[in-house]
């Protein structure tokens, strides 16, 4: 495994594979890797011949007050959990990846980034979008593996590629769960013992709203069951509890059938969790 922080170091790692038209695999992180992400690598190396990790915390998809500064750098341990599952590993720094000589293109998130964590989080989607473009410019990657964690961004994304990236597979890697059902995110160190068994509600109460929806009970009325329970728990403040349409994020009335999807997002203390579960009604 190679560790690169350029795009000169990069390119050179990348040379041998594009030589012999190898396919490339990316999965850009953010760092403080956990098993979720090793999942992500694992299904890029099933997906393709060289796998690229790209480590970056990128300044313009958090806004003002958000947790930029504290978000955990974990470099070292990063690349030790990686060895013998990545290939190339490109932590570069914001210079790197927004050069000052070169004018980059903020990209627009559009209306489903506005919505949910769109409208809890101004601007973020279209930072994260405008890094990933920049991922994708760089690596030039034949697929690239995003967390259904993540809902909206993988759908984003996966509308990103689908506009300017023809020929890139967005690949969806199922979520990785606690023992107790708790997404696994980087965020969850920052939860104290007390606070990681409160964060089980998320994932019990998306499961709770599915049964009774699947059930037959009107979705606002389950809906309404789940936000009791989340609000009920102590130190919780729930953001939404919504049902949506997974690719438009546009929430869904009762009796609406076919693809959906339960996106929760509350602070649990001072650590803001999301999680979701797609399901059919
Ligand atoms: O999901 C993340 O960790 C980030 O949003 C991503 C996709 C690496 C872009 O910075």
């Amino acid at each position: 495994m190679q560790l690169v922080h350029t795009v000169d170091q990069l390119n050179a790692a990348l040379a041998p594979a594009r030589a012999a038209a190898q396919t490339i695999g990316l999965v850009p992180t953010m760092g403080a890797l956990h098993a979720g992400h090793l999942s992500l690598v694992e299904l890029a190396k099933e997906s393709s011949d060289v796998v690229v990790v790209s480590i970056f915390v990128n300044p313009k998809q958090f806004g003002v007050g958000e947790d930029f500064d504290k978000y955990p750098r974990t470099l070292e341990a990063d690349t030790a959990l990686l060895e013998g599952k990545a290939d190339i590993v490109f932590a570069p720094s914001a210079q790197d990846v927004y050069p000052p000589e070169l004018e980059i293109q903020t990209k627009h998130a559009g209306p489903v980034g506005n919505l949910f964590e769109g409208a809890s989080r101004p601007g973020h989607f279209d930072g994260m979008l405008t890094v990933v473009a920049r991922l994708f410019d760089l690596v030039r990657p034949d697929i690239a593996v995003f967390g259904q964690k993540d809902a909206q961004q993988l759908a984003l994304v996966t509308n990103l590629a689908a506009a300017d990236y023809p020929g890139l597979e967005v690949i969806a890697a199922e979520t990785v769960r606690e023992p107790s059902g708790l997404a696994m995110s980087s965020r969850n160190r920052f939860l104290n013992s007390e606070q990681f068994e409160i964060a089980e509600i998320l994932a019990i109460s998306l499961l709770a709203v599915c049964e009774l929806i699947e059930s037959g009970m009107a979705a606002s009325a389950a809906l309404e069951i789940g936000r009791e329970m989340i609000s009920g728990e102590p130190e919780t403040k729930l953001d939404y509890l919504a049902l949506v349409d997974p690719s438009t994020f546009v929430p869904l009335n009762d009796g609406a059938t076919g693809p959906a999807l339960l996106i929760v997002a509350a602070q649990v203390g001072e650590v803001r969790l999301i999680d979701n579960l797609p399901f059919q009604i």
